[in-house]
Parts: structure tokens; sequence; C-alpha cells
């Protein structure tokens, strides 16, 4: 598949100022990759190979979003189970490039705005580990209730580690939050 065969289930662009999130391509897998892998990120992102990268882009229930700043890459995020009969949507990976300025409040919530006006849903949940503070803080500020702990929920190596279930619904996202 090549980004010229995108088709009417392609999501159009979300934007918001100078960020933008739009449905990524197959021919940005390396890119997502390269961020995914970046230092900073790999601890505390689940990695894939492009080629599972690219098999999500069309799997029902994903959306697979690329973070453009100023029609500039610099990361991306991953949806779940946007078909979820029971609405509830999982956040599943976030990964960006320039860190600290402002991209991941942004990207978060047009990534919350596709989840609540767009698709409809109910419920928007993550994980996020225990010594991720940066991405802890993140979901907390954006107004993310914390629901407890999933004890050692991942495998890391030859470790377990435990992670908190944060999730925001559809009526503190309309209380908090407007596009
Ligand atoms: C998590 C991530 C997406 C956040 O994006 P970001 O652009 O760095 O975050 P922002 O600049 O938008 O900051 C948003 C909030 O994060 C928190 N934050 C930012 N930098 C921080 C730091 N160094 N330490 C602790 N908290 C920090 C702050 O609460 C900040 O809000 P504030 O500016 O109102 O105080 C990004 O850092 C990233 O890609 N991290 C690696 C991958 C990852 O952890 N993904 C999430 C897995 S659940």
């Amino acid at each position: 598949m090549s980004s010229a065969d995108t088709d009417s289930t392609t999501p159009p662009p979300i934007r918001r100022g100078a960020m933008t999130l739009r449905a990524t391509t197959p021919e940005d897998c390396p890119f997502v990759v390269e961020v995914e892998r970046h230092p900073d990120n790999a601890p505390h992102v689940e990695q894939w190979s492009e080629a599972e990268h690219r098999a999500a882009l069309s799997r029902p229930g994903v959306r697979h979003w690329l973070i453009e700043h100023r029609d500039t890459p610099i990361g991306y995020v991953v949806l779940e189970d946007t078909d979820d009969p029971n609405g509830s949507i999982l956040l599943r990976r976030i990964a960006i490039i320039s860190k600290g300025r402002g991209h991941g409040r942004t990207a978060v919530l047009l990534a919350a705005h596709d989840c609540f006006d767009v698709l409809g849903c109910h419920r928007l949940w993550l994980n996020v580990a225990r010594n991720n503070r940066r991405a802890f803080n993140l979901y907390r500020r954006l107004g993310f209730v914390e629901e407890g702990i999933a004890r050692e929920s991942v495998r890391k190596g030859d470790r377990f580690i435990s992670m908190h279930v944060l999730s925001m619904l559809d009526r503190e996202y309309r209380a908090t939050h407007q596009l």
C-alpha cells in the first residue's frame, strides 16, 4: 500500500495552530520507528518493527496518527479500540522527538478531540509506567484521572513493571477542553 492508496476510511487531518495530526502512511513508518527507537523514548514505549507499524495502519479499530509541527513530523500517536462497543478507546502509544515545548500536550488534546468529538467515545484511557514522571504529569495536568495500578502488567526484559491506569470521560473532556 502506498500513500496514494489512502481511501475514504482514512481520517482527515486534525489541526490546531501549528500542530497537525495526519494519518500515518507506510512511507512515514521509518520515521515512526526512528522516534520510537530514540534513546529518550525507547525506555518508555513498546518497540514495534516497521512492519508492525505498517500492519497497524490498516487494522480495524486503530488510528495511527503522525504528529507534525509546522509541517515537520515530530512524533506519532496510536489509538486502539476505536470500535469498542463500550466506547472505551486506548491511547496505546505516543512519542515525540522535541520534548518539553508543549507539543505533547497539544498532541494529546488533538487525539482526545478525535476520540470524543469525532469518534464519539465515552472513555479515553492509557497505561503509564510509574517512573515516567514527564508523561504522568502531562496526563494529570490535562485532567486524566488515576484509576489505579495494574500491578506488574508489562514485561521488561526479565522483570515485570507496574503501570498507572488513567482515564478521561467524555463529560470530563467537555467540561475542560474545547478544540
Ligand atoms: C510524554 C511526551 C509525549 C510528552 O510530550 P512533551 O512535548 O515532552 O510534553 P509537554 O512539553 O507538552 O509538557 C506537558 C507537561 O508534561 C510535564 N513535563 C514536561 N516536561 C517534564 C519534565 N522534564 N519532567 C516532568 N514533567 C514534565 C509538565 O506537566 C508539562 O506541563 P506544563 O508545561 O504545563 O508544566 C514526550 O515527552 C515523550 O515522547 N516521551 C517519551 C515517550 C513517552 O513517555 N510516551 C508516553 C508513554 S505513556
